[in-house]
């Protein structure tokens, strides 16, 4: 290959000097002929924007396999990985226990548009071990799952608006597809062309960890707010943990104005533990999305809610809502499958715990050498950001500026066999597949990466 070629496909770019420390490039070869191929077929060579590395350095990694924390490059290139799958993968990859599952419900044929025992199964799973939900629907993504409580929501009170907050994504729905307007409380603005503007003038964006703002919201729109949707943990744009008080008032100021409180849980059920946010803030809200988890890689996604409000789900309600391969027999095993070990007493201590070591250790060694950067954290998520701050609880607090870093330590870390999600504005997630020694080992490539970016 052309020497200029195989520049294209590495890291960086040829004219950048690198500090001292720095690592040479791992070899983006395969990869970056299999982008080259990919750009033919798939608007950006990606089948969802984030993958194309447009934040980071370098062409895409095209994966080949995983097992249990590690994922292998079409290059063969081995990395320790952090993004999971953006979650979903909280036993790690190519779990035993999943494969098995899987394996034994593909002989019985893929799908059948008609109903399984393994969608009672996982159903019973969940809700036994759930007490904010009461029935629920599976669905085949997070942006299903969220649409369709969203139209639950609309349906069961007869309102037609409903408030966002400024930093959660919620899925790529028309109504979620939208930003702040000009003002503090204001109807939203598309954040996507082709989304109508009458569908973003249903949706009010305000800021998170703003209860003035929320109030002022009610009083504007008095009788036509549907609902209120907050991530469980905002986990999209950084990692916005918001304190027990905020949430809790979310839940007193919806129930006064007659208005449902939606938890979106597509990354935080199942994962800060088995009943999610709900649980880690001790809030029942009134629907609550999941997704990613629940199907342990496999393309699943639920809504749940009391059986009052469920009940307004057709066919027993009006409010409708299908998929042709909803509850479709593979997934629910791969699910079935992957929540049964979650059930397991003591699994989320040990989870929890053992992120929780890792990034105390990120955080004594950053204070060590007083870097202008922070590991935030909950249960087994978190999220590097380059700051000063101790808490950040809204989006508008994160410098865009500090991307610019964010890529330097993407790259240093690939190029020492670390893989974390191509943003710097995305989390990342420890698995139990993460034992003791990958973990030691991926601290001390992030201390050497974190070297190099500071030298920069
Ligand atoms: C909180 C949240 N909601 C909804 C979604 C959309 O889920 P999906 O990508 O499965 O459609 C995501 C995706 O990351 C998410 O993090």
């Amino acid at each position: 290959m052309l020497d200029s070629i195989k520049k294209m496909f590495a890291g960086t770019e040829e004219t950048e000097t690198r500090p001292s420390g720095a690592k040479p490039d791992i070899s983006r070869e395969k990869s970056g002929v299999l982008y080259e191929k990919a750009k033919k077929y798939f608007p950006g060579g990606v089948n969802s924007p984030v993958r194309a590395f447009k934040s980071v350095y370098g062409t895409p990694l095209f994966i080949q396999k995983g097992d249990g924390c590690f994922i292998w490059d079409a290059d063969g290139n081995q990395f320790i990985d952090f993004c999971c799958s953006w979650g979903p993968l909280i036993l790690g990859h190519n779990h035993p226990k999943v494969r098995e599952k899987v394996t034994e419900a593909l002989q019985n044929g893929l799908s059948f548009g008609a109903p399984t025992a393994l969608e009672n199964e996982l159903a019973e799973l969940i809700l036994k071990h759930n007490k904010y939900i009461e029935k629920l629907r599976f669905v085949s993504s997070g942006t299903e799952a969220v649409m369709s409580a969203i139209r639950l929501a609309r349906g069961y009170t007869g309102r037609d608006k409903i408030i966002k907050f400024e930093g959660c994504y919620h899925g790529h729905s028309d109504s979620l597809l939208v930003k702040a307007g000009s003002g503090l409380v204001t109807f939203g603005e598309t954040s996507s062309a082709g989304v109508p503007k009458s569908f973003a003038e249903q949706t009010i964006v305000l800021p998170l960890d703003n209860i003035p703002a929320l109030e002022e919201a009610f009083v504007q729109f008095e009788g036509q707010v549907a609902a209120v949707i907050i991530e469980g943990v905002p986990a999209n744009n950084g990692l916005l943990v918001q304190t027990e008080p905020y949430i809790r008032s979310l839940r007193e100021i919806t129930s006064r104005h007659g208005a449902l409180l939606i938890f979106d849980e597509v990354i935080t059920g199942f994962r800060l533990g088995f009943e999610g946010a709900a649980e880690y803030y001790q809030v029942k809200p009134d629907i609550i999305t999941y997704g990613k988890i629940i199907g342990g890689g496999m393309p699943v996604g639920a809504y749940g809610a009391s059986t009052e409000i469920m009940s307004h789900i057709s066919p027993d309600g009006g409010v409708y809502q299908a998929g042709t391969l909803s509850g479709n027999p593979v997934a629910m095993a791969a699910g079935i499958a992957q929540l049964t070990e979650l059930v397991k007493s003591g699994f989320y201590k040990e989870l929890n715990k053992k992120a929780e070591d890792f990034t105390d250790a990120i955080r004594r060694f950053v204070a060590a050498k007083n870097y202008k950067f922070n590991v935030f954290s909950i249960g087994s998520v978190f999220w590097f950001a380059f700051t000063e701050h101790d808490t950040i609880r809204q989006a508008s607090v994160i410098d865009p500026q500090s991307m610019e870093k964010y890529k330097v330590l993407h790259r240093e870390l690939l190029n020492r066999g670390i893989y974390l999600g191509p943003s710097g504005y995305e989390v990342g997630f420890v698995s139990a597949a993460h034992s003791k020694t990958e973990l030691e080992r991926a601290k001390r490539a992030i201390f050497e990466s974190l070297e190099v970016v500071f030298k920069n």
